[in-house]
């Protein structure tokens, strides 16, 4: 495949961070595909009307881009073709005529995931296997079948109303594993999604940013990332540098523009947990981000905290659980962190992230700023940004 080629990619990032990836994209150059488009020609689905992501078209090196460098995402899949199928046979065999060879060596590993809805083909095991003879068919000069397995190139099988799409996994492991979080401490946040709610609150990168609950110190390491502009996925590797079509001499460009953006200077930033054990893995965590000297973990009680200077930006997740508003515990909690919030933050930012009305209704403040609704670890939650 040349460089030039046009692909067609799709970034899933969490529900409700979709405002948050489409500001990240427009910088790196990376093009939204026109969805639709009316009798005119007009594009009629724009920005904002997708959950969950966004579709690209352009080069295999946006691709790279995307995946080293969009916080929000996910993952990056690639579309392999779309086509109407009726019949297992028309399946097979229409499957069997696109460009595998561009990604996949004949006999390697891959694990097919398929969903079928509104569709004559709805048995989603027989579709996995006639997608798997469809790669074997392909290759059949080779001789050589391939393999199921679970760490394998990941296919992804569409079928919606009769019409199939067919995708491959360009991430590997999900985005939100940049590699630096291997101790984590109760309910983490994905990094990902700590990342959407530092950039949804407006945080300049430069002013004080404080997390006084920051379990495994995600909120804190992110901000220091994005301060000095270090690209979420430069330290691990991406499944695209296993494809027949990679170049590694386009990908060790990008990585090295990646390397020369990076800033020294950092804002000053703290994490702050009661719990001993959960500073020592921020500790741990931040080391292995690189931003061991850049953040202050401190094992402090919220009761304790003081404002480091006139203004700055509060982003957390405190405590929340499932029944929570039931706790009284929790709710006395709420309400001391908003008292010192009026009494020793007044004109920060405040965002909380939090699943229950009644307590973010305990801290006492005004009307939110903005309001942003999430899913977090399977939970809606809700993220709420105030100016003190
Ligand atoms: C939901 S977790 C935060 C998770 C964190 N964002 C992460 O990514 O790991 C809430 C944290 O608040 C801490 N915590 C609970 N009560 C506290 C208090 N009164 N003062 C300070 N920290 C507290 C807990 O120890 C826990 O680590």
């Amino acid at each position: 495949m040349t460089n030039n080629e046009n692909l067609h990619f799709y970034v899933s990032c969490p529900p409700g961070l979709e405002p948050m990836l489409a500001a990240e994209y427009k910088p790196l150059g990376l093009v939204r595909v026109k969805l639709k488009k009316d009798e005119e020609n007009q594009v009629i689905h724009t920005i904002g009307e997708d959950t969950g992501g966004m579709e690209f078209e352009g080069p295999l090196e946006h691709v790279y881009l995307a995946n080293l460098h969009l916080r929000t995402a996910s993952r990056v899949t690639v579309r392999l073709g779309e086509f109407k199928a009726i019949t297992f046979a028309e399946l097979r065999k229409k499957a069997s005529k696109l460009e595998w060879a561009k990604y996949l060596v004949p006999g390697q590993k891959v694990s097919v995931q398929v969903t079928c809805h509104k569709s004559r083909l709805y048995h989603s095991d027989a579709v996995a296997e006639r997608i798997l003879g469809s790669i074997d068919d392909h290759f059949s000069a080779s001789g050589k079948k391939m393999e199921k397995s679970p760490e394998g190139q990941l296919i992804l099988v569409r079928l919606v109303n009769d019409n199939c799409t067919i995708s491959l996994d360009s991430s590997g492991d999900l985005l939100y594993k940049r590699g630096y979080r291997q101790a984590v401490a109760k309910a983490p946040l994905r990094e990902n999604l700590a990342a959407g709610l530092i950039m949804a609150t407006g945080w300049d990168g430069v002013s004080p940013l404080v997390d006084p609950f920051c379990g495994s110190g995600t909120i804190p390491i992110e901000a220091a990332m994005m301060a000095q502009h270090i690209a979420p996925g430069i330290n691990r590797n991406f499944r695209f540098s296993n494809w027949p079509a990679y170049n590694k001499v386009t990908w060790n460009e990008i990585l090295d523009n990646a390397k020369k953006q990076i800033q020294k200077d950092s804002p000053p930033l703290f994490g702050y947990d009661r719990d001993a054990g959960a500073i020592e893995m921020s500790k741990a965590n931040a080391a292995r981000a690189g931003q061991k000297d850049h953040i202050q973990f401190v094992c402090q009680a919220v009761s304790l905290l003081e404002s480091p200077s006139s203004s700055g930006w509060i982003v957390t997740n405190p405590p929340y659980g499932i029944r929570v508003s039931e706790n009284k515990d929790l709710r006395d909690l709420y309400a001391r962190v908003g008292t010192l919030a009026k009494q020793n933050f007044t004109s920060w930012h405040f965002s909380v992230l939090c699943s229950d009305d009644q307590l973010i209704a305990n801290m006492g403040l005004q009307k939110p700023e903005k309001t942003i609704h999430l899913i977090n670890g399977g939970i809606s939650v809700k993220q709420v940004i105030y100016i003190l």
